[in-house]
């Protein structure tokens, strides 16, 4: 009998406030495929972490929490976006902030919880599809990914469209100091010796300066096969 085609996969990796939160959602939804965001993980552990009173420069104990920690999706059934939970309670609003994804950084660059998330990653892979967002998407989760995108945009636009996400969400946080913190997340990320926020040598790239975000999805949809 000839082998199942794998289940297709669409990564999509880019730097914070490229635009690959909102872009996947829309691409997942338009598709009826399921979504993955890889970051929510990292901001959970790193929440939970936090939460535990756990340094976060303790490889070894945050280790031991990524694995530990229940982390949960749940979808809310009127089109908004996924709810997290971790051990059950809805943090959803809590993992958004700059200082959870901070944390989420400086965990994130540990071995042992980049391989604690690993099969949790992959378990999203079920048809009809997934679309997947991160920054290690394409290079290391699902390297044989049939399509992969990596998002870029300056930083300058990157730090107002999560100003703007972060006030709409309720949240106050200068301009100034946002475009600060991005810029250091994404040296973090991108100098990181485990899976570093880099385009897979296949992955197509899209400057989403300027471009609005209904252009951006067409022109990913248009990559899949067969459209
Ligand atoms: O995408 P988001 O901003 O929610 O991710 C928060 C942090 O989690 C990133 O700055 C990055 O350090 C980490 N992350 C990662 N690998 C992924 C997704 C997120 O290292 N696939």
């Amino acid at each position: 009998m000839p082998a199942a085609p794998p289940i297709p996969v669409l990564t999509i990796d880019g730097p914070s406030g490229s635009g690959k939160g909102t872009i996947s959602r829309l691409i997942a939804t338009r598709l009826g495929w399921h979504l993955l965001d890889s970051g929510a993980l990292y901001r959970a552990v790193g929440y939970a972490a936090s939460l535990a009173g756990i340094d976060l420069s303790d490889a070894a104990a945050v280790t031991r929490c990524a694995g530990h920690t229940c982390i949960g999706f749940r979808d809310p059934g009127d089109g908004g976006e996924t709810r997290v939970l971790v051990g059950g309670v809805d943090v959803s609003s809590e993992i958004r902030t700059e200082t959870c994804g901070a944390a989420a950084s400086a965990i994130a660059a540990i071995p042992g919880v980049r391989a604690a998330l690993l099969d949790k990653q992959r378990a999203f892979r079920t048809a009809p599809g997934l679309v997947a967002d991160g920054r290690d998407m394409g290079t290391v989760i699902f390297p044989d990914a049939a399509t992969k995108v990596f998002l870029t945009a300056s930083a300058a636009e990157r730090a107002r469209r999560r100003h703007k996400q972060l006030k709409d969400k309720g949240l106050t946080v200068t301009l100034d100091d946002l475009l600060r913190e991005i810029e250091a997340r994404d040296t973090r990320d991108a100098e990181r010796a485990v899976a570093p926020l880099k385009p897979a040598p296949d992955a197509v790239m899209l400057d989403t300066t300027g471009v609005p975000i209904e252009t951006v999805v067409a022109r990913i949809l248009a990559l899949l096969p067969g459209r």
